[in-house]
């Protein structure tokens, strides 16, 4: 952790930032992953999503949230004029996870994993530098507020690494659950809302 910590802090922009991730060798799900997954959407984006970890087909194509939880995400987000590809800062968005590398079977990363790529997470918050962050599920959660409990957390303004922090349902969680999607729509217009100043 403490090599974790020493390598973020030297990354003086984002291109370092991954290339320190690539080179940290003492987490085990890099070995298992056929990519490093680090972001999508456009760094300077006034929000920045935090998801879990990479499934299948974001360790394939190497970017976060290109499944079927991304396919929702991305019209979650659209509802609301926002997305990965929008070239205006105020509608864009940048995307990266707490895990770089897709854990075997998509088992749930270990507490120790988190904690080892933490560093990595907080340096690369800083570095794209966004007015709001939106913690997607339980896991992004966990790491970044050591809480769980989506449930009560979710739609409840929280402050990570300084900054203003929305937990939400995870888009996995709500195609399992689709009746949930009515508080995702709601906790979409409160960072509608908190983006246009209200
Ligand atoms: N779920 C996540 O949390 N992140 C991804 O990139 C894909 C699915």
């Amino acid at each position: 952790m403490a090599e974790a910590r020493a390598l973020a802090a030297a990354a003086p922009d984002l291109a370092a930032l991954r290339e320190a991730m690539a080179g940290y060798s003492h987490c085990e799900l890099k070995k298992g992953a056929r990519n490093l997954v680090f972001a999508d959407g456009q760094p300077g984006a006034r929000v920045m999503i935090v998801g879990e970890a990479p499934g299948r087909e974001e360790d394939q194509r190497g970017l976060p949230f290109v499944g079927r939880a991304g396919r929702l995400l991305d019209l979650m987000f659209g509802a609301i004029g926002m997305g990965r590809a929008a070239p205006d800062v105020e509608k864009a968005l940048y995307i990266t996870n707490i895990l770089p590398w897709r854990p075997p079977q998509n088992r749930d990363p270990s507490p120790e994993e988190i904690a080892m790529m933490l560093p990595f997470v907080e340096r690369h918050v800083a570095l794209a530098d966004p007015d709001f962050l939106v913690l997607m599920g339980n896991i992004s959660c966990q790491a970044l507020l050591g809480r769980k409990g989506i449930t009560r957390l979710r739609g409840n303004w929280q402050t990570v690494f300084g900054r203003p922090a929305l937990p939400m349902f995870h888009p996995a969680f709500l195609l399992r659950n689709p009746p949930c999607k009515r508080e995702s729509w709601s906790d979409l217009l409160l960072l509608q809302s908190r983006l246009e100043g209200k």
